[in-house]
């Protein structure tokens, strides 16, 4: 068998696709939930079990699992192949796109990097303090084997000489970001040099790159994290460190806890606290946002003592807002400066502050009101400043004027003064999201005209059930369809009808879509995804009976429709024979309306 059908006859995409959204069952064998290729807030993205396929009626998105996988994860075809592959077990050949072999050899050698750091960890009669120092962080040897702990030896190119010999290219080792240009003369030298080597893990657990930690009394200057540059297979504002040992954690806590440092995100692990993804010390970006948005729609921040820490997220508390999550923050008690720090000294306390997290906001009071004098002007004055905007940014009413009155009791002054000072910048902020939900409004509603969605009924029954056809074919015309693209859809259906046999095993909707995703019917493929999502949904708690009710009362609408329009043709045609003086004509053409009538 052909590896794509392999692949979809393994796959089930409702699983497939609950690993990314929120599901919500509709129907006996149809899920709902809400698109992730458009704004909106009603679902209107719907997956069908029986037919394996989605489709969403918002934005007009749909297809099979690969094509879901590809507009999900960004990877063209052959990706999606090789990735949907591995995950069911059926072997795909490698692709041969261009950048597609770039970005596979740019795995394998970040993938051969950390095992060759590991190795030197583990063995190297030179790796003694790296060793000590795992130890001295309260390391196990199980998550140091987990995340894959490694040690770049202090050597000048003791990893690009064990690349090379692997066949590897400079070029390439170059573009994986593990060597550099010599300054002078030819060749190449290591990146990474007596460093405890962390690698980065993409959300599927493939090594992408790398985070390396100066090691306490090296006399090497540089900054404490030297990290992987930017390549093809690297982009660190789109990846999460420990994403991929956290999804399940984050689906169980129905929330996933946002650290700064890569090696708080170990500890925690070390503990058992395994919904946790480190922002690598930088805000987090959008791209961050949706992707952790697949899991969980509550963001649990839990910033080092520092205020570095907050003042840097501060845009990405401001997206993650925007895109309806619920924010909130741990709060470490004052005595250590990061969740590493108190992991060490009270793991209890960070099972605590974790599972019992607190708004953002009162996070945000407390450390703005922290060494402050409430009664003081000056202090009152930038304490308002600071916490006014992040009120204003709410967008629920009573989550506002909660907020508000607390800052209201906190510097005793009238909640009716505040508010005035945020009515400003909130005007704008509602002319956007009115903006923005009209949008939404004209997605959500286009499913077409009576007839067309007559038709897509219609048709999508027929695929359903090959015996609705039999009971229905003698009953309408092609011409009775309102659209070109209807009719030439259910043109294919008849060839369809006609060309069974009943030894074939697949379904009749399988058969059509096949041939017509070999035909690259792209337009007709999407009608009839959503053609029989409509149906389903529709008549999915009719007997079969009822069902042919309805086909037929759809019918007549139908065919009352095409009547009228060609009654109206008949009319026009015959004025115009009449202006003509062409009296033979216009008997000929009455004595056609008549047959029609
Ligand atoms: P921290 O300095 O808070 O790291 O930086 P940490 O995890 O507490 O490290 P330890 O405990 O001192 O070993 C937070 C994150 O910022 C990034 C790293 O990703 C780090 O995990 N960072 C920090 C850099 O990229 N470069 C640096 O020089 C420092
Ligand atoms: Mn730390």
């Amino acid at each position: 068998m052909d590896p794509k059908d392999e692949i979809k006859q393994k796959i089930e995409i409702s699983e497939l696709i609950g690993e990314y959204l929120q599901l919500k069952p509709a129907g006996s064998n149809s899920f709902k939930a809400v698109c992730p290729f458009h704004s909106e807030k009603t679902p209107s993205f719907q997956v069908s079990s029986e037919k394996q396929i989605w489709h969403c009626f918002g934005c007009g998105e749909g297809g099979d699992c690969l094509s879901f996988v590809m507009k999900m994860e960004g990877m063209d075809f052959p990706e999606a192949l090789l990735h949907l592959g591995k995950k069911v077990g059926v072997e795909v050949k490698r692709f041969s796109s261009v950048e597609g072999n770039l970005k596979q050899r740019l795995l394998e050698l970040n993938d051969l990097a950390a095992k060759f750091f590991r190795k030197v960890l583990l063995d190297s009669t030179k790796a003694t303090n790296v060793r000590d120092y795992v130890l001295s962080r309260e390391i196990p040897e199980n998550i140091s084997e987990k995340f894959r702990l490694g040690f770049a030896l202090d050597d000048w190119n003791a990893l690009t000489v064990f690349l090379l010999k692997k066949g590897y290219s400079e070029t390439e080792i170059i573009q994986a970001g593990l060597g550099l240009k010599k300054k002078s003369g030819s060749g190449i030298v290591d990146r990474f040099r007596n460093r405890m080597m962390i690698p980065l893990f993409d959300h599927h657990g493939n090594v992408v790159g790398f985070t390396g930690r100066v090691l306490p009394g090296s006399d090497k200057d540089g900054p404490k994290y030297m990290n992987s540059p930017e390549t093809p297979i690297y982009h660190k504002g789109s990846l999460l460190y420990g994403l991929n040992f956290a999804k399940r954690g984050v689906k169980d806590n129905k929330c996933v806890v946002v650290v700064e440092g890569n090696l708080d995100v170990i500890a925690s692990h070390k503990i058992g606290v395994d919904n946790v993804v480190a922002s690598s010390g930088t805000a987090l970006t959008e791209d961050q946002i949706k992707l952790l948005s697949r899991y969980t729609n509550t963001i649990v921040f839990a910033f080092d003592q520092d205020v570095a820490g907050f003042n840097a997220s501060k845009r990405g508390i401001s997206i993650a807002r925007s895109l309806d999550f619920d924010v909130r923050a741990a709060i470490l008690p004052d005595l250590f400066n990061d969740p590493d720090d108190l992991i060490k000294n009270s793991p209890d306390i960070w099972k605590e502050i974790t599972t019992n997290s607190v708004p953002i906001m009162e996070y945000l009071i407390n450390s703005v009101v922290k060494g402050k004098d409430v009664t003081n002007i000056d202090d009152k004055r930038l304490i308002a400043k600071e916490l006014l905007p992040a009120i204003s940014d709410m967008n629920n009413v009573v989550e506002r004027e909660h907020w508000l009155q607390k800052v209201s009791g906190l510097l005793g002054v009238e909640t009716s003064i505040l508010r005035t000072s945020i009515t400003n910048t909130h005007k704008k902020i509602n002319k956007e999201k009115k903006l923005n939900k009209k949008v939404a409004q004209i997605n959500v509603v286009n499913k077409g005209t009576k007839q067309e969605q007559a038709a897509f009924l219609l048709i999508g029954s027929l695929v359903s059930k090959q015996e609705l056809f039999t009971s229905v074919f003698d009953l309408i015309l092609v011409d009775y369809l309102p659209s070109d693209n209807t009719k030439k859809l259910y043109n294919y259906c008849v060839n369809e009808y006609h060309q069974s046999s009943q030894t074939v095993q697949k379904s009749f909707f399988k058969r059509l879509r096949s041939t017509l995703e070999s035909e690259k019917q792209e337009d007709l493929l999407s009608l009839l995804d959503k053609s029989s999502l409509l149906a389903e949904e529709a008549f999915q708690n009719l007997s079969q009976t009822k069902v042919l009710e309805q086909l037929n009362r759809l019918i007549v609408l139908l065919r009352a429709s095409f009547l009228k329009d060609q009654k109206k043709k008949f009319a026009i045609k015959i004025r115009q024979a009449e202006s003509a003086g062409d009296q033979s004509a216009v008997h000929e053409l009455i004595k056609q309306l008549k047959e029609l009538n």
